[in-house]
This record gives C-alpha cells, structure tokens and sequence, in this order.
C-alpha cells in the first residue's frame, strides 16, 4: 500500500493524474467518507484522459465520458457512485457487467465496498480519509 497525503483539492486532482498514467488493470473502486475526495481525483484521473467536465454521477449513480486523448487503449470512462444505490441488480440493469468486460473501459467506482462482491479480483481499490488539518485528505493505494 503507497499512503499519499494531499493538502489541497488540486494536489489530489494531480494525484489523480499521475495514478492514471500507472493503473494496472481498469477498475478502480474508491472508498471513504463523503468529502473526502473520490470524485475530486476522478476528476483529476479525466483530466490525464483530457475529460473535462466530470460531476458526481450520485443522483444519476453512472456517467459515461469519451476519453479524447488517444493516449492509451482507454476509450470511455465510465464513473459510477453507489452511495444512493439500493440493489445492485440497478447496476445490472444499467448493463455493468458489459462495461466491466470491456477492457477499453476504465471504470471508476465510488463508494465500491457496497458492490465488492460482485467486482473482478484485480480491482484496484483506493481508500480515503479526512486528514488532521481542513484540507487535507489521506489517499492510500
Ligand atoms: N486535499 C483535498 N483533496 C480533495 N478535496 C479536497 C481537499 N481539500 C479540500 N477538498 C474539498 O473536499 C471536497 C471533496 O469532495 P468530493 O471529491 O466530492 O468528495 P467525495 O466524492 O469523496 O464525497 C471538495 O469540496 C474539495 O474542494
Ligand atoms: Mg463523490
């Protein structure tokens, strides 16, 4: 586990960027409290793939983005939050499972323990906490 510990909204928009170029496999669950940060290093992830207008995908629990950079084999990303999510047979509806076995997807999931069971093994998991200090945000790998 690399422990990162961030001081600001856009040195965790950074972090996002610098991970993106590194991810392993094209999942990616994000856990943590409300405020933490998941959304902001989405957002910082997108921007490495040159997506810019992510919002929390909270009320709609999926969005899916073009990416416009041709910089990896990634060509969608496709950012989901379960915090609202009550069954996860809504998520197999939205045709999850199609999503997941594409490889050119990079998926990003918010508040990913509720659905964890249902992820592949290789999922890259990144936890979240709130640091000591107003703005800082402890982001381990
Ligand atoms: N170091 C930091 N990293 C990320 N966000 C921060 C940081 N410091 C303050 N913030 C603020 O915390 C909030 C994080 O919100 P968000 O990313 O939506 O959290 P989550 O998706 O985990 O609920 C934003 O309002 C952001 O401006
Ligand atoms: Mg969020």
């Amino acid at each position: 586990m690399t422990k990162y510990i961030t001081k600001s909204l856009d040195e965790t928009l950074k972090l996002g960027e610098k991970l993106a170029q590194n991810f392993k496999f094209n999942i990616i669950g994000l856990n943590g409290d409300l405020g933490s940060g998941k959304t902001a290093i989405t957002k910082g992830i997108g921007n490495y793939f040159g997506i810019k207008n992510i919002t929390s995908p909270t009320f709609v629990v999926m969005k899916i983005y073009e990416t416009s950079k041709n910089i990896s084999k990634i060509k969608k990303m496709i950012h989901i939050d379960c915090y609202r999510l009550e069954t996860y047979d809504a998520l197999l509806d939205i045709g999850l499972m199609d999503y997941i076995n594409d490889d050119k997807n990079l998926i990003i999931i918010e508040w990913a323990d509720k659905i964890s069971s249902y992820l592949p093994k290789q999922t890259i998991y990144v936890n979240f906490k709130l640091g000591e200090n107003e703005n800082e945000r402890i982001i381990e790998i």
